[in-house]
Protein backbone atom coordinates (compact mmCIF):
# COMPACT_ATOMS: atom_id res chain seq x y z
CA UNK A 1 0.00 0.00 0.00
CA UNK A 2 1.39 3.34 -0.58
CA UNK A 3 1.92 5.65 1.66
CA UNK A 4 0.44 9.22 1.79
CA UNK A 5 3.05 10.59 3.78
CA UNK A 6 5.94 8.99 1.87
CA UNK A 7 6.21 11.95 -1.05
CA UNK A 8 7.48 14.39 2.04
CA UNK A 9 10.76 12.56 2.08
CA UNK A 10 11.48 14.83 -0.48
CA UNK A 11 11.00 18.01 1.31
CA UNK A 12 14.09 16.53 3.57
CA UNK A 13 17.32 16.22 1.52
CA UNK A 14 19.33 14.92 4.56
CA UNK A 15 17.16 11.61 4.45
CA UNK A 16 18.93 10.56 1.22
CA UNK A 17 22.16 10.16 2.77
CA UNK A 18 21.25 9.45 6.73
CA UNK A 19 19.12 7.74 8.90
CA UNK A 20 17.61 10.71 10.93
CA UNK A 21 15.49 9.49 13.62
CA UNK A 22 16.20 12.59 16.36
CA UNK A 23 13.79 14.65 15.36
CA UNK A 24 12.97 15.44 19.32
CA UNK A 25 17.32 17.15 19.39
CA UNK A 26 17.00 18.63 15.94
CA UNK A 27 14.77 18.66 12.53
CA UNK A 28 16.25 17.35 9.34
CA UNK A 29 16.92 20.24 7.82
CA UNK A 30 13.71 21.16 5.03
CA UNK A 31 14.54 21.56 1.22
CA UNK A 32 13.28 24.85 1.06
CA UNK A 33 15.41 26.31 3.83
CA UNK A 34 18.47 26.66 1.95
CA UNK A 35 17.00 29.10 -0.26
CA UNK A 36 15.12 30.89 2.66
CA UNK A 37 18.11 31.55 4.25
CA UNK A 38 19.78 32.56 0.90
CA UNK A 39 16.53 35.33 0.84
CA UNK A 40 17.51 36.37 4.67
CA UNK A 41 21.39 37.44 3.65
CA UNK A 42 20.65 38.35 0.11
CA UNK A 43 17.91 41.10 2.05
CA UNK A 44 20.80 41.70 4.57
CA UNK A 45 23.42 42.68 1.73
CA UNK A 46 21.23 44.55 -0.89
CA UNK A 47 18.72 46.67 1.58
CA UNK A 48 20.94 47.24 4.22
CA UNK A 49 19.13 49.38 6.93
CA UNK A 50 15.92 48.93 4.94
CA UNK A 51 15.90 45.09 5.15
CA UNK A 52 13.38 45.96 8.35
CA UNK A 53 10.86 46.78 5.96
CA UNK A 54 11.19 43.23 4.61
CA UNK A 55 8.71 42.19 7.12
CA UNK A 56 11.60 41.38 10.06
CA UNK A 57 10.37 43.70 12.78
CA UNK A 58 6.84 42.41 12.46
CA UNK A 59 8.34 38.80 11.72
CA UNK A 60 7.46 37.03 15.59
CA UNK A 61 3.68 38.07 14.65
CA UNK A 62 3.76 36.60 11.04
CA UNK A 63 5.76 33.26 11.87
CA UNK A 64 3.33 32.98 14.90
CA UNK A 65 0.75 32.95 12.16
CA UNK A 66 2.02 29.51 11.34
CA UNK A 67 2.59 28.22 14.10
CA UNK A 68 -0.88 29.11 15.15
CA UNK A 69 -2.59 27.25 12.26
CA UNK A 70 -0.78 23.64 13.73
CA UNK A 71 -1.91 24.53 17.07
CA UNK A 72 -5.17 25.94 17.12
CA UNK A 73 -4.67 29.46 17.62
CA UNK A 74 -6.44 32.60 16.01
CA UNK A 75 -4.96 34.94 13.68
CA UNK A 76 -2.05 36.83 15.27
CA UNK A 77 -2.73 34.91 18.72
CA UNK A 78 1.08 33.84 18.24
CA UNK A 79 4.51 35.29 19.06
CA UNK A 80 7.99 33.68 18.17
CA UNK A 81 10.80 34.27 20.72
CA UNK A 82 14.24 32.50 21.49
CA UNK A 83 13.59 29.44 23.28
CA UNK A 84 10.80 28.01 25.73
CA UNK A 85 12.51 28.84 28.97
CA UNK A 86 12.12 32.39 27.83
CA UNK A 87 8.34 31.80 27.26
CA UNK A 88 8.10 30.57 30.58
CA UNK A 89 9.97 33.18 32.14
CA UNK A 90 7.93 36.12 30.42
CA UNK A 91 4.36 34.26 31.38
CA UNK A 92 5.32 34.04 35.10
CA UNK A 93 6.45 37.72 35.27
CA UNK A 94 2.78 38.27 34.57
CA UNK A 95 1.81 37.81 37.82
CA UNK A 96 2.01 39.05 41.37
CA UNK A 97 2.76 36.56 43.99
CA UNK A 98 3.16 38.21 46.56
CA UNK A 99 -0.88 37.55 47.71
CA UNK A 100 -2.86 35.03 48.63
CA UNK A 101 -3.03 33.16 45.49
CA UNK A 102 0.68 32.72 45.49
CA UNK A 103 1.05 29.01 44.38
CA UNK A 104 2.11 27.23 41.01
CA UNK A 105 1.07 24.07 40.43
CA UNK A 106 4.03 22.15 38.54
CA UNK A 107 5.25 18.52 38.56
CA UNK A 108 8.62 17.09 38.35
CA UNK A 109 7.01 15.83 34.61
CA UNK A 110 7.90 18.96 33.47
CA UNK A 111 10.96 19.93 31.52
CA UNK A 112 13.78 20.75 33.98
CA UNK A 113 14.30 23.97 32.34
CA UNK A 114 10.59 25.14 32.98
CA UNK A 115 11.11 24.22 36.99
CA UNK A 116 14.30 25.84 37.40
CA UNK A 117 11.87 29.26 35.64
CA UNK A 118 8.98 28.39 38.48
CA UNK A 119 11.57 27.86 41.20
CA UNK A 120 13.36 30.76 40.23
CA UNK A 121 10.04 33.10 40.04
CA UNK A 122 8.96 34.03 43.84
CA UNK A 123 5.87 31.72 43.25
CA UNK A 124 5.32 29.18 45.74
CA UNK A 125 6.02 26.32 43.84
CA UNK A 126 3.62 23.16 44.58
CA UNK A 127 5.18 19.83 42.84
CA UNK A 128 2.27 17.79 42.52
CA UNK A 129 3.23 13.84 43.20
CA UNK A 130 3.02 11.45 39.85
CA UNK A 131 -1.02 11.17 38.97
CA UNK A 132 -1.54 13.94 41.32
CA UNK A 133 -2.06 17.41 39.54
CA UNK A 134 -5.56 18.00 39.48
CA UNK A 135 -5.92 17.26 43.09
CA UNK A 136 -2.55 19.84 43.77
CA UNK A 137 -4.74 22.96 42.14
CA UNK A 138 -6.55 24.78 45.04
CA UNK A 139 -7.83 28.17 45.51
CA UNK A 140 -4.49 29.61 46.15
CA UNK A 141 -3.22 28.19 42.73
CA UNK A 142 -2.15 30.97 40.03
CA UNK A 143 -0.88 29.16 37.84
CA UNK A 144 -0.99 25.41 36.75
CA UNK A 145 2.44 24.49 34.32
CA UNK A 146 1.92 21.09 32.46
CA UNK A 147 3.41 19.55 29.59
CA UNK A 148 0.59 17.92 26.91
CA UNK A 149 3.20 15.27 26.09
CA UNK A 150 5.99 14.85 28.70
CA UNK A 151 9.50 14.86 27.45
CA UNK A 152 10.49 11.17 29.99
CA UNK A 153 7.76 9.10 29.25
CA UNK A 154 5.64 10.53 26.65
CA UNK A 155 2.54 10.16 28.28
CA UNK A 156 -0.57 12.14 26.72
CA UNK A 157 -1.65 14.63 29.52
CA UNK A 158 -5.95 14.82 29.45
CA UNK A 159 -5.07 19.11 28.96
CA UNK A 160 -9.13 19.32 29.04
CA UNK A 161 -9.27 17.83 32.45
CA UNK A 162 -7.29 20.49 33.65
CA UNK A 163 -7.93 22.87 32.52
CA UNK A 164 -11.60 22.26 33.84
CA UNK A 165 -10.42 22.17 36.88
CA UNK A 166 -7.87 25.08 36.94
CA UNK A 167 -10.31 27.59 36.03
CA UNK A 168 -13.20 25.72 38.87
CA UNK A 169 -10.61 27.41 41.23
CA UNK A 170 -10.02 30.38 39.28
CA UNK A 171 -6.48 29.37 38.16
CA UNK A 172 -4.78 29.77 34.86
CA UNK A 173 -2.64 27.11 32.66
CA UNK A 174 -0.06 27.03 30.43
CA UNK A 175 0.54 23.98 28.79
CA UNK A 176 4.29 23.27 26.89
CA UNK A 177 3.12 21.76 23.58
CA UNK A 178 7.01 21.36 22.67
CA UNK A 179 6.68 17.03 22.21
CA UNK A 180 2.96 17.38 21.17
CA UNK A 181 2.45 19.66 18.13
CA UNK A 182 3.09 18.19 15.37
CA UNK A 183 2.97 14.77 16.60
CA UNK A 184 -0.77 14.78 17.89
CA UNK A 185 -3.46 17.02 17.36
CA UNK A 186 -3.50 20.03 19.22
CA UNK A 187 -6.33 22.92 19.61
CA UNK A 188 -5.44 25.20 22.20
CA UNK A 189 -9.14 27.36 21.88
CA UNK A 190 -10.60 24.52 21.92
CA UNK A 191 -8.96 22.65 25.04
CA UNK A 192 -9.45 26.53 26.32
CA UNK A 193 -6.00 26.58 27.89
CA UNK A 194 -4.67 30.14 29.04
CA UNK A 195 -0.96 29.92 27.51
CA UNK A 196 0.78 27.50 25.64
CA UNK A 197 4.96 27.29 24.66
CA UNK A 198 6.31 24.85 22.49
CA UNK A 199 9.68 25.73 20.31
CA UNK A 200 11.04 24.58 16.47
CA UNK A 201 12.92 21.84 16.99
CA UNK A 202 11.04 18.45 17.65
CA UNK A 203 8.10 17.60 15.23
CA UNK A 204 7.99 20.70 13.83
CA UNK A 205 11.17 19.86 12.12
CA UNK A 206 12.98 22.83 12.60
CA UNK A 207 16.13 24.46 13.82
CA UNK A 208 17.12 25.66 16.97
CA UNK A 209 16.36 29.20 18.48
CA UNK A 210 12.21 29.68 17.42
CA UNK A 211 9.78 29.45 20.29
CA UNK A 212 6.60 30.14 20.18
CA UNK A 213 4.43 31.60 22.88
CA UNK A 214 -0.27 31.34 22.47
CA UNK A 215 -1.87 33.85 25.19
CA UNK A 216 -5.44 33.29 25.48
CA UNK A 217 -6.99 36.46 23.54
CA UNK A 218 -9.18 38.19 26.04
CA UNK A 219 -6.69 37.67 29.13
CA UNK A 220 -4.15 40.24 27.07
CA UNK A 221 -5.79 43.95 28.59
CA UNK A 222 -4.93 42.19 31.98
CA UNK A 223 -1.62 40.88 31.54
CA UNK A 224 1.67 43.21 32.04
CA UNK A 225 4.73 41.10 31.60
CA UNK A 226 7.66 42.57 34.10
CA UNK A 227 9.82 40.53 31.83
CA UNK A 228 9.25 43.52 28.38
CA UNK A 229 11.17 45.21 26.03
CA UNK A 230 10.59 48.29 23.37
CA UNK A 231 8.76 45.62 21.02
CA UNK A 232 5.88 45.33 23.57
CA UNK A 233 5.28 49.29 23.63
CA UNK A 234 2.52 50.79 21.18
CA UNK A 235 4.89 53.10 20.24
CA UNK A 236 8.27 51.36 19.71
CA UNK A 237 9.57 53.73 17.61
CA UNK A 238 8.47 57.27 20.02
CA UNK A 239 11.31 56.22 22.18
CA UNK A 240 9.34 57.22 24.77
CA UNK A 241 11.19 57.86 28.05
CA UNK A 242 9.88 55.75 31.50
CA UNK A 243 7.90 52.45 31.57
CA UNK A 244 6.64 50.25 28.53
CA UNK A 245 3.21 51.46 27.27
CA UNK A 246 1.95 47.63 26.08
CA UNK A 247 0.27 47.67 22.64
CA UNK A 248 -3.05 46.27 22.65
CA UNK A 249 -2.20 43.48 20.48
CA UNK A 250 -0.04 40.38 21.43
CA UNK A 251 3.09 42.27 20.57
CA UNK A 252 2.66 43.83 24.12
CA UNK A 253 4.33 40.13 24.98
CA UNK A 254 7.35 41.13 23.00
CA UNK A 255 10.79 41.62 24.66
CA UNK A 256 13.34 43.73 22.31
CA UNK A 257 14.38 43.38 19.22
CA UNK A 258 13.70 40.26 16.87
CA UNK A 259 15.25 37.71 15.49
CA UNK A 260 14.37 37.72 11.51
CA UNK A 261 16.14 34.31 11.15
CA UNK A 262 12.76 32.26 10.95
CA UNK A 263 11.49 30.73 8.02
CA UNK A 264 8.66 32.22 6.10
CA UNK A 265 7.18 29.19 4.77
CA UNK A 266 5.73 25.85 5.92
C1 LIG B 1 8.73 19.61 26.95
C2 LIG B 1 9.92 20.46 26.64
N1 LIG B 1 9.88 21.77 26.88
C3 LIG B 1 10.92 22.58 26.61
C4 LIG B 1 12.08 22.07 26.04
C5 LIG B 1 13.22 22.98 25.68
O1 LIG B 1 13.12 24.25 26.22
P1 LIG B 1 14.01 25.46 25.63
O2 LIG B 1 13.37 25.91 24.36
O3 LIG B 1 13.99 26.49 26.69
O4 LIG B 1 15.38 24.92 25.40
C6 LIG B 1 12.15 20.71 25.76
C7 LIG B 1 13.40 20.15 25.15
O5 LIG B 1 13.65 18.99 25.12
C8 LIG B 1 11.05 19.89 26.06
O6 LIG B 1 11.09 18.58 25.82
Amino acid sequence: MPDDLLHWRAEFPTLATTLHMISHSLGAMPRRTEARLAEFSRQWTTRSIRAWEEGWWRMPISVGNLVGRIIGAGEGEVTMHQNVSLCQSLVLSCFDWRGPRDGLVTEDADFPSNQYVHHASGARVVVAPPGGLIEAIDERTQLVSVSHVTFRTSEIRDLGAIVRRAHEVGALVIADLYQSAGAVPVDVRALGVDFATGGSVKWLCGGPGAAYLYVRRDLWPSLRPRATGWQAHARPFEFEAGAVDYADDAARFLTGTPNPFFSREV
